[in-house]
């Protein structure tokens, strides 16, 4: 079959590699329909994440159709439209009983291999899923192939990101970084009642969306965040920082934006060694700090009802659309934030 593989750092490759096949009776395999090119892929593109295989079929996004089952699943048949979250699970451990999806104690990331062990990712025509009945997820009616590409991954990372952020409606929210997920978290944040939510970004389209989403936008490069928050805060700085793009300089701002007592909810995926603010820092803030990665299949199904409703808006940041064979143009675009793009997805 036909994928983009991770070759080197900021190398890609459309190329053949080895059709997927059933290993165990619990796994599916999928004929991607549509998949997402993340914020997530551009750590590993930039090789700010390392170890990954050379060869590994890149992407953690996809919806598509079952194809062929093993023996064990009994959730799905051929023919069946799926979304999936980026990470598998097993639905029975001690951290899916919690709803902690993400840290199933075997989950696998999709589009990440280590010397031979792993998941291929979905910028693909087909994936292997593992635990296929408590991974995968019907795609149900009325919600579009694109919405639900964006439930598995970027639109459930930005509800639990401001679920983690304690949403009052009479408080005052910053949401740093305006990607897609980050535009999700705000669309999450008036979900959950906010009236106040300030969203920082350089990137004027993004910004646009963001307000949109009826955010305040604030661009970082000339106008200054931590001026405006002061005043809008009588000094005090916002309740909460949502924090949703995984740099130390992101970090920074976000530590110097909350007030005391207040939290900051980070699912940026940061790849340093050391945080960008210290203990002393923390302890003298009274902060609540929340990181981690999204429970995804948990948020899929508690979102899937609202999902219909917010469909148009969610769909709505998918701004490109790629052919497979033109996936690494695909990335160029995304990472330089080129033509306005916002999230580009592959047809598979
Ligand atoms: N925790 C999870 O489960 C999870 C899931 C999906 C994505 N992520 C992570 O979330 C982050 C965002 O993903 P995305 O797909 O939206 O990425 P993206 O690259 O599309 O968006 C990041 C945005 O942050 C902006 N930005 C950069 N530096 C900034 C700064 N200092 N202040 C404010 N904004 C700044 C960029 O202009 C860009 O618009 C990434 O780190 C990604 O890996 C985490
Ligand atoms: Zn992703
Ligand atoms: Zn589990």
């Amino acid at each position: 079959m036909k994928a983009i593989t991770f070759q080197d750092k900021q190398t890609l490759k459309y190329e053949n590699i080895e059709d997927p096949s059933i290993l165990k009776d619990d796994d599916a395999i999928v004929k991607v329909h549509i998949a997402g090119v993340c914020g997530s892929d551009l750590h590993v593109y930039h090789g700010r994440e390392t170890g990954i295989d050379c060869g590994t079929a890149m992407g953690h996004e996809f919806v598509g159709e079952i194809i062929e089952t093993g023996k064990a699943v009994t959730h799905f048949r051929k023919g069946d439209m799926v979304i999936s979250p980026f990470t598998t699970n097993c639905g029975t451990c001690y951290f899916c009983q919690i709803d902690l999806t993400c840290r199933c104690v075997h989950n696998q990331l999709y589009g990440w291999r280590e010397k031979g062990e792993g998941l291929h990712g979905g910028q693909a025509e087909y994936v292997r899923v593992p635990m296929a009945d408590s991974t995968l997820m019907l795609l149900r009616e009325g919600i579009s192939q694109k919405a639900g590409l964006l439930l598995g991954d970027n639109f459930s990372t930005g509800y639990y990101c401001a679920e983690q952020a304690d949403i009052q409606s009479n408080g005052t929210y910053v949401v740093l970084g305006c990607g897609s997920v980050g535009l999700m978290a705000i669309l999450a944040t008036k979900m959950l009642g906010a009236e106040r939510v300030y969203a920082i970004d350089a990137v004027p389209e993004r910004l646009k969306k963001a307000a949109e989403f009826g955010a305040i936008p604030i661009n970082f490069k000339t106008q200054n965040p931590i001026e405006i928050i002061t005043e809008a805060t009588k000094g005090r700085g916002v309740d909460a920082v949502l924090e949703v793009v995984g740099s130390k300089e992101a970090s920074r701002m976000a530590m110097n934006l909350v007030r005391p007592g207040g939290t900051i909810s980070t699912v940026g995926v940061h790849t340093s060694n050391h945080f960008a603010f210290s203990p002393v820092e923390a302890y003298d803030k009274n902060l609540t700090f929340k990181i981690g990665r999204c429970p995804a299949r948990y948020y899929m199904e508690k979102l899937s009802d609202k999902m219909p409703i917010f469909d148009k808006q969610i769909s709505s940041l998918i701004t490109h659309e790629f052919d497979l064979k033109d996936g690494i143009e695909a990335y160029h675009i995304f990472d330089k934030k080129e033509d306005a793009c916002i999230k580009a997805i592959l047809k598979c």
